[in-house]
């Protein structure tokens, strides 16, 4: 759906062209193609500048989770507003709100937490979780512990250290990151990774070998952290085995290192349960979230820590003069009374259960988008699946990157008013937490129309 440069009659589109810096986008193919210009939005749907009604299937960046128009959001902010429009949490300040969020975020987390570290993104809070392992470390007098692991294909941000916790290379190349002591380890792909007729069991025993031996070669005691996403989201929807996280914390326990858990996807009820630790088995060490936890109507983040890792820090930062780290918006009041009430709203109602109820109508949607010819895999849990679109069912052979198939189906699923997300060739759903089966419907109505019209475009350019 997108506009050809020459036929850019319209100023919003010349003006985004002229003066907008996109980020985390293919800046040559943008000036040839120009913004979809979003203008409103109600419920699961957005409408472009031309009137197109869309549905929203990726809730936004994965985080739209009451969708849009939700009053009692735009109010709670508005009254917030009114009250105190900012406070911060700097040099001992404080205000109600912060107080609020984080009593109730630690009262949720999935392990023993006991205070939140305010944030505005996922990236700032991930950097957070990176100097809070350092310092931690340095006060306890383990100066050498400071590596950290993350995975292949993991994401967790594009800010210095978080870009280089991401483990794709797109976010790597030409930035001069992942800075020194951050390393990666195998991403627990079954679909691709696993070597023929290894069962998901064995397939994650032999990911975890290899972890053990990364931790060995680089010196247990020089490793502090391991970062996962319960789910990798950006880099492909891929579910770990079963038993992966098991095998992983049985390795960072012998070796004393912390597993750092990235919900800024999976949090607060994406994979059915309230946090994605749930689904998969996870023991966090620390936890980070952001995106649903405001609906991201605003920006806010948090990483939730446990007080042995904290109590160190007052004394350190008692000798030091101050604890050092911190954002101007951390703990915003606005964003935090949007958040809290978000929290409030997912309770009052019962949108846990309801995405429980609806999600193995979902899943099943993506299930029977396998019998296409084009599709090689389905994964998901809960609200959030995709499918890998593949040369051969068989071989699993893939198409060429430069053939951008995947892209070309997130382009057909727009022009029939379905905005779906294209990570490579793999074409991703996540739509807000409301969607009702009938929308679930619709949703892959349009996405095997998108399917179909690839399929004859891939015939036609001869990629097959
Ligand atoms: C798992 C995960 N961690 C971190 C981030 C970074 O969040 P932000 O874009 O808010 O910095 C994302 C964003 O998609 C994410 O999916």
């Amino acid at each position: 759906m997108g506009h050809s440069r020459d036929a850019v009659d319209d100023s919003l589109t010349a003006r985004d062209l002229s003066r907008l810096f996109h980020p985390a986008t293919n800046l040559a193919i943008h000036h040839e193609k120009g913004p979809l210009m979003v203008v409103r939005g109600e419920g699961i749907r957005v409408w472009d500048q031309d009137g197109n009604e869309y549905i929203e299937g990726m809730s936004g960046l994965w985080c739209t989770s009451l969708g849009y128009g939700e009053e009692e959001l735009a109010r709670s902010a508005y009254e917030q507003m009114r009250i105190l429009p900012f406070g911060h949490l700097f040099g001992g300040k404080s205000h109600p709100a912060g107080v609020e969020l984080a009593e109730k975020l630690v009262s949720m987390a999935p392990f023993e937490a006991s205070r939140a570290f305010f944030a505005n993104s996922g990236s700032e809070a991930n950097d957070t979780q990176v100097k809070l392992v350092w310092y931690y470390n340095n006060a306890i007098g383990r100066p050498n512990k400071k590596k950290i692991i993350s995975r292949h294909k993991g994401y967790h941000g594009t800010t210095t250290a978080a870009a280089g916790l991401t483990g794709l290379p797109s976010f790597h190349n030409g930035f001069d990151v992942p800075m020194s002591r951050i390393i990666h380890t195998d991403c627990p792909y079954y679909y691709r990774g696993a070597e023929r007729g290894e069962s998901e069991e064995d397939y994650a025993s032999r990911l975890v070998n290899n972890l053990e031996e990364l931790i060995i070669a680089e010196d247990p005691d020089t490793v502090a952290a391991f970062i996962a996403e319960p789910m990798i989201g950006v880099g492909g929807v891929i579910l770990p085995p079963a038993t992966y996280f098991k095998k992983v914390q049985e390795v960072l326990t012998k070796y004393d290192i912390f597993l750092i858990d990235d919900e800024v996807i999976t949090g607060f009820g994406r994979t059915g349960e309230i946090w994605g630790a749930q689904s998969f088995g996870m023991k966090p060490t620390t936890l980070t979230a952001a995106k649903a936890l405001s609906s991201a109507y605003l920006p806010i983040s948090v990483v939730l820590v446990p007080e042995f890792l904290y109590e160190p820090m007052i004394e350190a930062s008692g000798k030091a003069g101050i604890f050092g780290h911190g954002f101007t918006y951390s703990g915003h009041p606005v964003s935090a009374a949007v958040a809290l009430r978000t929290l409030e709203l997912y309770e009052e109602r019962k949108l846990y259960d309801h995405v429980r109820r609806v999600s193995p109508h979902f899943q099943s949607g993506f299930r029977k988008m396998l019998d296409h010819p084009l599709v090689g895999d389905v994964r998901g849990i809960g609200l959030v699946g995709a499918c890998e679109l593949v040369k051969d069912k068989q071989s699993k052979e893939p198409f060429r990157p430069e053939d951008s198939v995947g892209f070309y189906l997130a382009e057909r699923c727009q022009a029939h008013g379905l905005i779906a997300r294209a990570l490579g060739d793999i074409v991703a759903l996540c739509p807000p937490y409301i969607v009702t089966e009938s929308d679930i419907d619709e949703i892959f109505d349009r996405y095997a129309k998108g399917l179909d019209d690839t399929l004859e475009w891939v015939h036609k350019e001869r990629y097959l």
